[in-house]
């Protein structure tokens, strides 16, 4: 898609569709809009006066130009009303009528933006919402496609804003931004909806290799040897039913281009099928499971754009990736795990693996001494009947940092929603032959899950992020066609953004946790089960970057830690 941006006369350009964005119930046309329809001998305002076309969200009108203006049609777009217009709405207005021009047949497309709907955003932020909107609804998973209706179809190529002077500077640098998000977004889409025979490990870690030398950034894969030397039992546990067939990777991303501040670590859950195991899962809806991966295809996502927008901020991801399978070497219900972390775990149920391997990689975390670790991961079917589609279920153990992330999903409407994560969930995870049992019963599934992975944080600020119901779209909205959503990119983007601005919740200093690690200290559990075994400042046996490189000068006051 080529964006152009222009400060000439909607009217004279020629173009197969001029947009224009009407607001619910307002008959009064904006000057813009007025130039046009004066052109047009008035037709626009006849539109909008009558009572077939309101302006609702999701409506629309095309209407023939007969040579008045440049464009061969117009097309009048339903904004919704005015004062519930938010910049999601605009997001999603872009990804409707890139969808309409292409289903329309048209190859261009222009919109003014001057004073018109929608112009009330700062010209970066529209310019980048604009191509979200337009890149995501335009995008198609069609690999495996060999037949299509649509393959006669032409190709919607082009796309003109006019813009005043301005603004242009502004607006072209957002749309640029826009266009690299938007591709992260459409990678990880690739991933997490390919099958599973097609998206293993291996496959998943040379993807992720691939994006990483793309962009420059370091990519490191352990294979199960370099696993089982770090002791990582509950990966390893997981791998078990595969191993012959589909050995695991661990895959470590690392994005560090600024000196002396600590890393964001993104933790991306990588079963890249899901059968449950011995525990297996019923066969109705189990082919969705090639999903489960979903966290992991995030990371990379997020990687990939965070290192192509340079932002001034050390990122590091970092993906445990398994299938889980049940075999004649798979991991048995009542198995015990030793982790990485020397606590061990009791298996309840094989299907509960998400976390088994996160609590691995959250110790591995450890050694880059971060200034915050999220994980992601599609973990529990008890988040999709909690929150549904609509929601990112939250958790963490810093308040700042939740809240850091709320924020972040309300600019990006990724939105979050938190669950208590009280200590007396615990209760539920107690096992009487281990330190911990990986299935806590059906009453609240998401938070005993993440309760779980809680045991296995080290001394650093931690949120949870389960996009079990948010990570694969049913039936296809605005700018989210059906299959992989790509959660999470874009979110894990505004808050590396926040970071990298030195957004306050974010900064070190505000835990106990963050000042003591960037003195290049260990930080005394807040629970006696949280010593992790790596850690501190060594050197790892894959030569991955320390803290100790990248640890940040002394926070200016400790605060405590909340838990
Ligand atoms: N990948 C699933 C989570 C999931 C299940 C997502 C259904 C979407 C729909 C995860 O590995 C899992 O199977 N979790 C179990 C845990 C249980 C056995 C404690 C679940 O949620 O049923
Ligand atoms: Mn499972
Ligand atoms: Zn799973």
């Amino acid at each position: 898609m080529k964006f152009n941006v222009k400060t000439t006369k909607p009217e004279s350009e020629k173009l197969d569709a001029l947009v224009l964005g009407v607001f619910e119930g307002e008959k009064k046309l904006s000057a813009d809009v007025a130039a046009i329809d004066k052109a047009m001998g008035g037709m626009i305002a006849e539109v909008v006066s009558g009572a077939e076309f309101t302006g609702k969200a999701g409506s629309h009108v095309l209407l023939p130009t007969m040579g008045k203006i440049g464009a061969r049609r117009l097309l009048l777009l339903g904004m919704g009303k005015r004062a519930s217009f938010k910049l999601d709405s605009l997001r999603q207005a872009a990804g409707r009528a890139a969808q309409l021009v292409r289903d329309y047949k048209f190859k261009t497309a222009g919109a003014p933006l001057a004073d018109h709907a929608g112009a009330a955003f700062p010209a970066r932020l529209h310019g980048q919402t604009l191509a979200e909107g337009i890149l995501m609804a335009l995008y198609d998973y069609g690999a495996y496609k060999t037949e299509r209706e649509d393959a006669e179809r032409p190709v919607f190529e082009a796309v003109t804003l006019f813009a005043p002077a301005a603004e242009t500077a502004a607006l072209k640098a957002g749309l640029a931004d826009g266009e690299r998000i938007a591709e992260a977004v459409a990678l990880t889409r690739d991933l997490v909806s390919a099958p599973g025979s097609d998206m293993t490990p291996t496959i998943l870690a040379n993807r992720a290799k691939e994006m990483a030398d793309k962009q420059g950034i370091k990519c490191q894969v352990l294979d199960e040897k370099a696993i089982d030397k770090l002791k990582m039992g509950a990966l390893l546990g997981v791998a078990r039913g595969a191993m012959e067939a589909q050995p695991p990777r661990f895959i470590v991303l690392e994005y560090l281009p600024v000196k002396g501040r600590k890393p964001l670590v993104f933790v991306g859950k990588g079963i890249t099928f899901d059968s449950g195991g011995i525990s297996i899962k019923p066969a109705d809806g189990m082919d969705k499971m090639k999903y489960d991966m979903a966290g992991a295809g995030a990371v990379i996502g997020a990687l990939k754009a965070i290192a192509s927008l340079e932002l001034p901020v050390n990122v590091v991801g970092l993906i445990p990736a398994t299938e889980n399978m049940p075999g004649g070497h798979a991991m048995h219900p009542g198995d015990i795990l030793k982790t990485m972390s020397g606590k061990t775990i009791e298996v309840i149920n094989t299907d509960a693996e998400g976390r088994l391997i996160l609590a691995d990689a959250l110790s591995y975390a450890e050694r880059y001494q971060p200034e915050v670790v999220l994980d992601l991961a599609t973990l529990t079917g008890a988040c999709v009947i909690a929150l549904g589609n609509q929601a990112i279920g939250l958790m963490g153990n810093d308040q700042g940092l939740v809240d850091q992330i709320l924020a972040a999903g309300e600019r990006t409407w990724e939105r979050a929603w938190q669950l208590p994560l009280w200590e007396e969930y615990s209760e539920q995870i107690k096992s009487d032959i281990a330190d911990v049992k990986n299935g806590g019963g059906r009453p609240a599934g998401t938070i005993t899950a993440a309760a779980m992975l809680a045991k296995f944080t080290g001394a650093y600020r931690w949120a949870h992020l389960d996009i079990a119901g948010t990570a694969w779209e049913d039936k296809g909205r605005a700018y989210v066609p059906k299959g992989a959503t790509g959660i999470g990119v874009r979110l894990l983007v505004d808050l590396a953004r926040e970071y990298a601005k030195g957004g306050k919740a974010m900064a070190a200093g505000t835990s106990a946790a963050a000042s003591a690690a960037s003195n290049g200290k260990v930080v005394p559990p807040a629970k006696p089960a949280a010593k992790v075994a790596t850690g501190g400042t060594k050197i790892s046996a894959n030569g991955a970057k320390t803290g100790a490189k990248t640890s940040a000068k002394p926070a200016a006051k400790p605060a405590s830690r909340k838990k």
